[in-house]
């Protein structure tokens, strides 16, 4: 449905030029709910800009529903209006002197998906109903909450039947609460017209909660492309991995496969090269127990913090390598750990395993 291929984009700024985008590849296949997660400044909204056509690229190829949109070699540049895109940004954008009826009517009025009569009707109320906001059509937008007023602005981008709608951080100015609830909302109205989406944010759970995959961008790079399972659980690279969460690294050298020597003792890990390694161990992935099962992979220590979080709670355990390592469990009873000798164990599958060269852990959730 939608290729990138090989694209670049720079800024030129007075300190130079600054790679906003480099070598961008990606396939999205038709009616995919696709999410661009980074950091802050990794080049989600540029590569979104692009594709819409409100940004130029430097070089590369677009190409959208088998129609070529944009071609450096070819001199070809689509524009957006010619492209057939809906849009939903963070700020909800909608006319404050218009009631939600006519927010959703206008780009209905005009130009290339101008409608009338009843098919204008039946097309505001069909998008109005799809984000439930029907019995709120003749209220002017100010009497609305952020929440409604961006779920009008979900309903206007979709109104004109986009073939791709583009959503640029929608739900950063909701507080937490509103946040869970439109982002069911966009999930529910975006599969019930069966549009592709491409979807950007900076936040891991809204990422992992709406997605079929995510590419995972940083610095101005996709770093990793999969579902949701795969880039939590299966990172390629220590920057995925860190993105996703605090992680416990461990240097190690493995000179029989399968087996890391490390400081916390000798891990087992499945497959492995030889010598020097980085391991990865994602605190929820380490089981806390206070007797031992006798499998590979345990290490006993004390528990010295205890942070309740609510459904989770993190550990702090000081092993008796030395080694401090953090684990998180689930919540239930009262029962306090702080104090308590226990086990960690990890299973083979869930260790991360990197070459110890691996770009250094630099990237911080935004
Ligand atoms: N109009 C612009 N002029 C100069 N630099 C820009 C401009 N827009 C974006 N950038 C730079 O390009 C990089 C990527 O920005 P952006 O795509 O907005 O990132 P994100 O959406 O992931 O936060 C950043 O370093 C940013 O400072
Ligand atoms: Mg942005």
């Amino acid at each position: 449905m939608i290729h990138v291929t090989g694209l670049h984009k720079d800024f030129h700024v007075k300190e130079g030029a600054v790679a906003a985008l480099r070598n961008i590849n990606l396939t999205i296949a038709e009616k995919e709910f696709f999410v661009l997660l980074g950091p802050s400044g990794s080049g989600k909204s540029t590569l979104l800009r692009c594709i819409a056509g409100i940004e130029d690229p430097d070089k590369g190829l677009m190409s959208l529903g088998g129609r070529t949109i944009y071609s450096s070699a070819d001199n070809i540049r689509l524009p957006p209006e010619a492209r057939g895109l809906g849009m939903v940004f963070q700020s909800y954008a909608v006319w404050p002197h218009l009631s939600v009826y006519e927010n959703v009517a206008l780009p209905l009025r005009y130009g290339a998906n101008k409608v009338e009569g009843k098919t204008l009707h039946d097309r505001v109320m069909n998008a109005l109903s799809l984000v439930q906001l029907e019995n709120l059509a003749q209220r002017p937008v100010p009497f609305l909450s952020g929440g409604q007023q961006q779920r009008v602005a979900l309903a206007r981008a979709l109104a004109i039947k986009p073939k791709v709608l583009l959503m640029d951080e929608p739900l950063s100015n909701l507080d937490a609460r509103l946040r869970e609830e439109v982002r069911q909302q966009i999930r529910t109205a975006t599969r019930e017209v069966g549009v592709t989406v491409i979807y950007v944010t900076h936040d891991r759970e809204e990422a992992l909660a709406l997605a079929d995959r995510i590419a995972v961008m940083h610095q101005g790079e996709i770093v990793q492309i999969g579902d949701p399972y795969e880039v939590f659980h299966h990172p390629t690279s220590p920057t995925v991995a860190d993105f996703f969460g605090e992680m416990n690294w461990l240097k190690g050298s493995s000179e029989k496969q399968g087996i890391v020597s490390t400081a916390l003792g000798d891990i087992s890990v499945p497959a492995s090269p030889l010598g020097a390694l980085k391991l990865g161990l994602r605190p929820c992935n380490i089981v806390v127990t206070e007797a031992s099962a006798g499998a590979a992979n345990e290490f006993t220590g004390t528990i010295v913090d205890e942070i309740f979080l609510g459904e989770q709670v993190q550990l702090q355990v000081q092993t008796t390598s030395g080694v401090r390592l953090e684990a998180k469990q689930s919540k239930r009873g009262r029962d306090r750990w702080l104090g308590r000798t226990v086990w960690c164990h990890v299973d083979p599958q869930d260790v991360f395993v990197y070459p110890a060269d691996h770009a250094a852990p630099a990237m911080q959730a935004a």
